[in-house]
């Protein structure tokens, strides 16, 4: 039976076929692991979903190591990555999607006025790609969900979430979802167009990190200190590699919404995804959205135990959490793993003197923006109200995750409590979290130091507003409520009073507990952000046009073949230091409008990232010029371009976790269209590996990572700068060595000795295929 007030937003989702999936982890059970080994709940999900008609599908399958070819059963995009994932899906020439798709458009709305007039601008801007979208949804048969009608995670958790099912999306906060009891993994579009085609998809098997909440959450304490304190602990690079499990009995007090939050930003340590158990708070809320059948099937499933470990799984490490005595926390500026226990907050602010003032305060996004953290949002404005304190002292917005919930929390009189302490309602969409933010303000326009604290799950430089000083924190959005009332970074509200106009001194009591689900049900909202009807089938006559003189669309060309050759003479573009996000490799903010237009977005390709042969950021000695040409410096893509016209092949050698941050493919297509044939670094981020990879560059990471430090320009005013080549690559790449890893690289300047280096690479045998074919959809048009 369906909840009251349960919605049918779209057509009903149906449970996923249980029973098959049951029947396929039985086999895998029975042929490719030890009898009797106990599992973890991501193991069961990944087996259960394992493609049965590969030639390995009888090797053994040992946890952390090899390949494992999967069928997602679903594939969700948001409009920026989306565009390249349609015009790559259009290169493979399938007549549909093999898999139910989604297509949200959240990343191309600004904040800068109201809401309304924010979605209307956006429609006016990006016709011709909302355009786009729309024509491909309706050949493809994918549902398409336009602008205002939410940001892609939280529709996604609204809809199309299902326990124990696998997800790819092409957003790296997609393991949102796991507060569903899912596997959802963000993606680069070339992977999603694997889905979407039929191919197996790939993932190197992941480690399973195991953590153990025990206690329960209370007080001011939120879901979102669990994974602020777990950042922390684990650093960015701390998950790389894993999956993250929760486990134990702290996971049946937590709200559905909240271990989506938790979940989320396991995307910032690096996890392949995140996910729970399942639990009677992830039934209530498939209920509540109007998808009781599935709730009906899950309880079932896991009453067989598939949706929860064996009792005895073994997980490669663990970390145990009580949520009892859990602190909230703030994190940042900069990164999201400088975690801070709001109780020491205040000494480090007053020991880096940074100025005390929170200029604006943010909350919602994909990652905070349930009823239940706007409900405790509210409670805390509620009690400024009734104690007399007015507005807040910083500026306050708050975005909505989709149309349901902006519907439901004004039908609740949440947004009106949250605008009676001057919360400004933002459009259902990104706007500030991607850098959509047309801030204005004196701050952002002199590009001074500022703070700014947000309920967001990610806060590289630049990430919001475009200026480097921007101070971005991160915490729950009860603590962002609460402090946005002092205006300052040196508030504790769990201790601190503030002053009220009649002089009287006020403290914030705990926000209260309230119930994650609104008694009265979900309400929908506005029709007109409702997807249309899907359609019963696609339509194959549907016309898909790119005007050949766009700026914003251009239809692409596939990249050449590998040569055969070892890589020779190989110029190093230059070698970066520091962190090197995928902000880094491909700016977000205003180059958002060039996604689907690869030659004009290659014009922001590095030009945050810093090179120590020049010691700054966007430039590098420009050596197609010949004798003499050392002086001269340009920009990455000016220089690349030459490169590139030049027919001069060119690599970058870059530090730990290169690309890490979001599952941006342009991160990896934009070197490749520019010429860039390898990337050697100390270690890769996982998605931008990948994304490496499928489209043809060579990943290698040095075999010895102190390696990185030899690779510096002595000879700077030599007339070719740095040079390597391979030794071991076509044996590599012509399949001849399975059992080792290890290429050489010889390093080249004029003047000095050649250096040789060992580097490894992580290739598996389907993957030095995309490499020989120069891409891996080269490989997929070919098959088609
Ligand atoms: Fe949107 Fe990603 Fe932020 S989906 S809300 S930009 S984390």
């Amino acid at each position: 039976a369906t909840t009251p007030g349960a919605v049918h937003h779209t057509r009903p989702v149906g449970p996923p076929n249980y029973a098959a999936l049951f029947e396929t982890l039985t086999a895998v059970r029975k042929t490719r692991l030890p009898p009797s080994q106990a599992l973890t709940l991501a193991e069961k999900i990944l087996y259960s979903h394992l493609t049965p008609t590969t030639p390995a599908a009888h090797t053994p399958i040992r946890r952390g190591d090899g390949y494992l070819k999967l069928s997602p059963d679903r594939v969700a995009m948001q409009d920026a990555s989306a565009q390249m994932a349609l015009l790559q899906f259009m290169l493979a020439k399938r007549p549909t999607t093999a898999v139910p798709t989604s297509i949200h458009c959240d990343h191309l709305i600004p904040a800068a006025h109201s809401a309304d007039a924010d979605v209307a601008d956006s429609k006016n801007a990006n016709a011709e790609i909302y355009d786009f979208l729309q024509h491909a949804a309706r050949k493809y048969g994918i549902a398409f969900w336009p602008p205002g009608a939410g940001i892609i995670h939280q529709i996604v958790l609204e809809n199309y979430a299902a326990p124990g099912t696998l997800m790819l999306g092409t957003d790296s906060h997609t393991p949102n979802a796991g507060g569903l009891g899912m596997l959802a993994i963000g993606v680069g579009g070339a992977d999603a167009v694997d889905a979407m085609a039929g191919i197996p998809w790939e993932l190197k098997a992941p480690s399973v990190l195991g953590i153990k909440l025990t206690g329960q959450l209370s007080g001011w304490t939120s879901p979102k200190d669990v994974i602020l304190h777990i950042a922390g602990r684990l650093t960015v690079r701390g998950g790389t590699n894993h999956i993250i499990e929760y486990f134990g009995p702290g996971c049946e007090t937590l709200s559905c919404t909240g271990m989506a939050t938790i979940c989320n930003m396991g995307a910032e340590v690096g996890a392949t995804t995140s996910t729970f158990p399942y639990t009677q708070a992830m039934s209530a809320y498939l209920r509540a959205t109007g998808r009781a059948a599935v709730a009906d099937g899950a309880d079932t499933a896991s009453r067989a135990g598939f949706l929860s470990a064996d009792a005895n799984a073994r997980y490669d490490s663990v970390i145990e959490i009580d949520l009892s005595t859990l602190e909230p926390h703030i994190n940042g500026p900069f990164t999201p793993d400088l975690a801070t226990p709001l109780s020491k907050f205040k000494d480090l602010v007053v020991e880096n003197k940074w100025k005390d003032e929170i200029q604006v305060a943010l909350i919602g996004s994909c990652t905070n923006s349930s009823y239940e953290d706007m409900r405790r949002a509210a409670d805390l404005a509620q009690q400024a109200a009734d104690g007399g304190l007015g507005a807040t002292v910083s500026q306050f917005l708050v975005t909505p995750g989709s149309e349901q919930i902006r519907a439901t929390i004004e039908r609740d009189g949440v947004t009106a409590t949250l605008e009676k302490a001057s919360g400004q309602m933002l459009s259902n969409s990104c706007g500030p979290c991607i850098g959509q933010w047309k801030r204005g303000g004196s701050e952002s326009e002199s590009k001074s130091e500022n703070a700014i604290l947000s309920s967001f799950n990610r806060n590289f430089r630049s990430r919001n507003d475009g200026n480097a000083k921007t101070m971005n924190f991160l915490a729950s959005p009860e603590i962002v409520t609460a402090m946005a009332f002092s205006g300052r970074l040196t508030f504790n509200p769990m201790t601190d009073t503030l002053p009220t106009a009649s002089g009287r001194e006020f403290r914030f009591k705990p926000p209260q507990p309230v119930t994650s689900l609104p008694v009265k049900g979900f309400t929908p909202g506005r029709k007109e952000y409702l997807p249309p009807p899907p359609a019963p089938r696609p339509d194959p006559s549907t016309e898909i046009s790119v005007s050949p003189t766009s700026t914003r669309l251009q239809l692409l060309k596939p990249f050449a073949p590998w040569n055969g050759q070892e890589y020779t003479d190989v110029q190093v573009l230059g070698k970066f230091i520091g962190k090197c996000t995928t902000d880094h490799i491909s700016a977000a903010g205003p180059w958002l409008k060039y996604k689907g237009h690869l030659e004009n977005i290659s014009e922001n390709t590095l030009i945050g990232a810093h090179n120590d042969f020049t010691d700054a950021v966007n430039r590098v000695h420009d050596f197609s010029r010949g004798a003499g040409a050392a002086a001269v410096v340009g920009s990455v893509p000016e220089v690349a371009k030459r490169y590139k016209e030049a027919g001069k092949p060119w690599c970058i050698v870059a530090s730990w976790n290169y690309g890490e941050g979001s599952a941006r493919e342009h991160a990896a297509l934009q070197p490749r269209y520019l010429g860039c044939g390898m990337i050697i670094a100390q270690s890769f981020a996982r998605i931008h590996e990948t994304n490496l990879k499928k489209q043809g560059v060579l990943p290698l990471t040095f075999v010895d990572p102190a390696d990185y430090d030899r690779i510096s320009l002595l000879n700077a005013s030599s007339s070719s700068g740095i040079r390597v080549s391979t030794r071991g690559a076509v044996r590599v790449l012509n399949g001849d060595v399975v059992d080792s890893f290890e290429i050489e690289l010889i390093v080249r300047q004029d003047g000095c000795e050649d250096i040789v280096i060992r580097v490894a690479h992580s290739l598996s045998a389907d993957q030095i295929g995309w490499i020989r074919a120069g891409s891996a959809l080269n490989l997929i048009a070919a098959s088609a």
